[in-house]
């Protein structure tokens, strides 16, 4: 075999170098002839293996995704060959000091009888490696265990990702990899998780933020007027009369809220803002009372003579009235409003602006009510998107979001348009203003195509079903197309890696994360079984206390003169019986999760 000067071949002399060369070429697919050598098993050609050929002064890289004994191809003489199909992914160049570096895409096709050659594990650590500060190592490779898998971190949030897979898979802890290394890499990015099966509580430690039912402020005020629709009819289409009644009076409680902050903050000024001149509208994110807006009803209802409008008014504060005495709402409607217009803090605060070491928030979506969860999605990704523009780009955030296919569907019927358009306007949007969009889905046939064309990186992990392959392949260039037919075979915790977040499209396993890392359901930690007497029925005492809580009324739930129904969590912060309850359960389960692990 000739050996060109500077390339890669140089670092295979003193092997035995098998004779391998083109015979075959059709698109960007190249068919290689080749002896059959087993003597290493670095020279063992099989599929997932990557292969150089000089096609004239370029060297091409592919990968096998294909290979058979002797086909119509084959021009050899008796000796047994091979035939390995390679689909080229992109060329080996060398940079200013001489270095080996991958660069995708081909810019010559190679011809009859161009030699090839097997790149071994060293070959391939340095194409892998490159030299960008922003690479950081995610997994092994497959086919070869010692060489490192690597993103390049700016490039996979910048460009937006998915991660898909069947269930069980490894999804969540490889997202969770991922994630570990993406915050460790990139200091000042902020990463938001939409944690729809509170998971992700163990992975990053004390660097994220846990909010829960306990702890998460999201003010009615902030949700525009189809996410409050949504939360006021769980879901179901509304009631046009009463969104008609509320578009309109909105915007009045809104001009009253404005005044009397002003009138308060400056006595002395006498004119009051108009409600025509304040130019709010029921989206506008500006605070109001819910009291006020009852009254506005009310008084509205006092001077109807017609029975069914009355009834209609009756009706709306009604279902109101039950939405803000539900203390499953309380993220909602408890301290609204206190201290005035919140919404810098909250944002401050949900987006991690000022981190404090902290950097990324974990939304733990289980512990709300399910009815809301598609108006919070909607709000937190609406919210996102809104503070990036408004802040022209100035703090990179990354938002997560499991089950994705549950708020981006395909179907236009299925789920809530609104959270749809949200996470849809990041994904063609938002790399203009910093926000990037990481998904994770086990169906990736039933997301949103925009969406999923939008992620210019893929991790494919197993997938069985035909229709989520074909939507893969689709999804994928066509040079590296071949690669979904692995797809079905990988085991747990294995990946091929598509796309510009990747140095080299490839399979490779994800890195193992210890047991008290793990993505793991909270509900998911059984009690011990030798838990003593006492602490069991405490247990189960704190159940009955939180199952209540979630249907009474405030005022019965958490009686202000009763003292023991207060209970300062470790924050300082004051709960009330059922945020007791909580901490009660969430006790027992860590202790729970300890003795497992302890085992
Ligand atoms: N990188 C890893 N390190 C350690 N264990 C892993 C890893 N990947 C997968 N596992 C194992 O596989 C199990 C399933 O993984 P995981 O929960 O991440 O799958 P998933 O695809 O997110 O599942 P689901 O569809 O239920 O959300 C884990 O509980 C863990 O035991
Ligand atoms: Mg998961």
């Amino acid at each position: 075999m000739v050996e060109h000067q500077n390339g890669i071949a140089q670092a295979t002399s003193g092997q035995s170098k098998p004779d391998c060369h083109v015979c075959s070429v059709k698109g960007s697919e190249a068919y290689i002839e080749l002896p059959i050598v087993r003597t290493t098993e670095e020279l063992r050609t099989t599929v997932g293996k990557f292969m150089a050929i000089m096609a004239g002064t370029r060297e091409l890289l592919g990968v096998v995704t294909e290979v058979s004994l002797k086909t119509p191809h084959t021009v050899s003489g008796p000796e047994l060959k091979a035939i390995a199909r390679v689909d080229l992914v992109g060329e080996i160049s060398r940079d200013e000091t001489g270095r080996q570096r991958f660069r995708r895409g081909v810019g010559a096709y190679p011809a009859i009888h161009d030699r090839a050659r097997i790149i071994n594990s060293e070959q391939l650590r340095l194409i892998f490696r490159g030299n960008k500060s922003t690479f950081a190592e995610i997994g092994r490779l497959h086919n070869d265990t010692s060489v490192p898998a690597y993103v390049d971190v700016e490039n996979l949030v910048t460009k937006h990702f998915a991660v898909l897979g069947s269930t069980g898979v490894g999804k969540s802890s490889g997202l969770a990899v991922i994630l570990r290394q993406v915050i460790r890499t990139w200091r000042e990015l902020r990463v938001l998780i939409l944690d729809h099966h509170n998971e992700y509580g163990s992975v990053f430690g004390d660097q994220a933020n846990l909010v829960g039912a306990k702890n998460l402020r999201l003010p009615f005020w902030l949700f525009n007027f189809e996410e409050f629709s949504d939360v006021l009819y769980a879901g179901k289409p509304p009631v046009p009369a009463e969104q008609d009644i509320l578009s309109e009076l909105i915007p009045l409680a809104k001009t009253q809220y404005l005044n009397r902050r002003q009138s308060a903050e400056r006595p002395s000024a006498l004119r009051k803002v108009e409600p025509r001149q304040s130019g709010f509208t029921a989206d506008t994110p500006a605070p109001y009372l819910m009291q006020d807006l009852l009254a506005l009803i009310d008084e509205r209802m006092g001077k109807l003579e017609n029975r069914s409008s009355r009834m209609t008014h009756h009706r709306l504060i009604g279902r109101i009235e039950t939405l803000k005495n539900d203390p499953r709402y309380a993220f909602m409607f408890a301290n609204a409003t206190v201290g005035g217009d919140t919404m810098a803090t909250i944002l401050t605060e949900l987006f991690r602006l000022e981190a404090n070491g902290r950097p990324v928030t974990v939304i733990q979506l289980a512990s709300l009510p399910i009815e809301v969860v598609d108006a919070v999605v909607c709000v937190i990704s609406r919210l996102a998107f809104d503070f990036g523009m408004w802040s022209d780009g100035a703090m990179p955030l990354l938002l997560v979001c499991e089950e994705a296919h549950r708020f981006a569907a395909a179907d236009p019927s299925v789920g809530f348009l609104p959270s749809k358009s949200a996470l849809s306007r990041i994904a063609k949007e938002g790399r203009k203003y910093g926000v990037y969009l990481g998904l994770v889905t086990q169906r990736p046939a039933e997301l949103d195509a925009t969406i999923i064309s939008q992620c210019n990186t893929l991790f494919a992990m197993r997938m069985a079903n035909e229709r989520d392959q074909a939507l893969l392949k689709s999804a994928v260039s066509d040079a590296t197309a071949n690669l979904v037919d692995f797809v079905p075979s990988l085991g747990t915790g294995e990946v091929i890696g598509f796309g510009e977040g990747m140095p080299l499209p490839v399979q490779f396993v994800f890195n193992r994360l210890s047991e008290e890392l793990l993505p793991r359901s909270e509900a998911a930690a059984a009690l011990p079984r030798d838990l003593n007497p006492g602490s069991r029925r405490e247990f189960v005492n704190a159940v009955v206390e939180r199952w209540r809580g979630s249907i009474m009324s405030h005022d019965q739930s958490a009686p202000p003169q009763e003292p023991a129904a207060v209970d300062t969590g470790s924050d300082g912060h004051v709960r009330t019986s059922a945020g007791a309850a909580e901490d009660k359960i969430s006790r027992a389960l860590q202790m729970a999760r300890r003795e497992y692990l302890g085992r």
